[in-house]
């Protein structure tokens, strides 16, 4: 990967990135569709397909993560992807599978607690990093090794990930790596549940009810758009709405600054608002500009 990208960089070709753990969907692709328009016609076009160990804690579902490499394919092919970097564990993680003689990450001498991409951390403290404490230094750690192997001009997130994305373009600033990172907007289902590879897991009647979340988006929208409103007071009030989904069970929602990620007393037109709610084990996440 890293002798091809060397190569197109030596000789001015551009490359468009989309870092991806496979099973895709259509946000996926309209990220493809994004890493094109800015490679150009004449560039080239990487998605990495890996499920990457070191962002998964002991507890969450790494052996259940849904794939299909061959229909991901497919996908990509369909979509004029140039390139699709598939790399194992062994190749991404050589000191903690080669010394140690273990193939994958499923060995359990295989310690995934080890890996840190030192980055400012204060991003990483809040929402989905309360909830999962090692989870971005894995998500940071795997970017900066892909970055380095696939070297691409430009990278493409999903706003999906909001978190992830602000993460990830505070590395890039403050360990200088040279690309760009776009943010590419949620792509939906049609009654507006954000499209996710866990979205698998839900089950009819969750399925029919996972849309509370964006619902949630829409009426905190609402709830600010005459006058700004207390956090406390908002938060409250979407508990409270949640709750006509039975099988919801809100973990967080809250309203902060898209940069700094700092909450905000005060919630007004413009400020950034983040959910996450169980469905059984089934945890899912949204975001949007108020
Ligand atoms: P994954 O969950 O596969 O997501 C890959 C990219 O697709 C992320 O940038 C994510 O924000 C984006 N994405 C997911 N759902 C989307 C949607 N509905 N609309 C638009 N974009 C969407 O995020 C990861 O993988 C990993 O953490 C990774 C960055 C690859 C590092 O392992």
């Amino acid at each position: 990967m890293q002798k091809a990208a060397r190569s197109w960089n030596r000789r001015g070709v551009r490359v468009g990135f989309v870092p991806t753990m496979g099973y895709l969907h259509a946000g996926h692709l309209s990220l493809v569709r994004e890493a094109r328009r800015r490679a150009g016609k004449n560039g080239k076009v990487v998605v990495s397909i890996y499920v990457n160990p070191t962002q998964f804690a002991p507890t969450e579902d790494l052996a259940k993560y849904p794939r299909d490499l061959k229909r991901d394919l497919k996908l990509c092919r369909d979509t004029g992807v140039d390139v699709v970097f598939t790399p194992n564990d062994a190749e991404m993680y050589p000191s903690e599978t080669g010394s140690r003689r273990c193939e994958s990450a499923d060995d359990p001498r295989f310690d995934k607690r080890g890996y840190t991409c030192v980055v400012e951390e204060k991003l990483s403290r809040t929402m989905e990093g309360a909830a999962r404490p090692t989870h971005f230094r894995g998500v940071t750690t795997v970017v900066a090794k892909l970055f380095n192997l696939v070297l691409p001009d430009v990278a493409v997130f999903g706003q999906k990930d909001f978190q992830q994305a602000a993460i990830i373009k505070r590395m890039v600033a403050d360990l200088n790596f040279p690309v760009k990172i776009i943010i590419a907007p949620t792509v939906r289902e049609a009654d507006g549940l954000a499209m996710s590879s866990r979205n698998k897991f839900l089950d009819a009647e969750q399925r029919a009810q996972a849309v509370i979340l964006f619902h949630s988006l829409q009426a905190a929208s609402l709830a600010v758009k005459a006058k700004p409103v207390s956090a406390a007071r908002l938060k409250a009030d979407l508990k409270e709405f949640i709750t006509a989904a039975p099988l919801a069970r809100l973990d967080y929602v809250e309203f902060f600054d898209p940069e700094t990620l700092v909450p905000f007393a005060q919630v007004k037109r413009g400020t950034q608002m983040a959910l996450a709610v169980f469905f059984g084990k089934t945890r899912l996440i949204d975001n949007g500009r108020l």
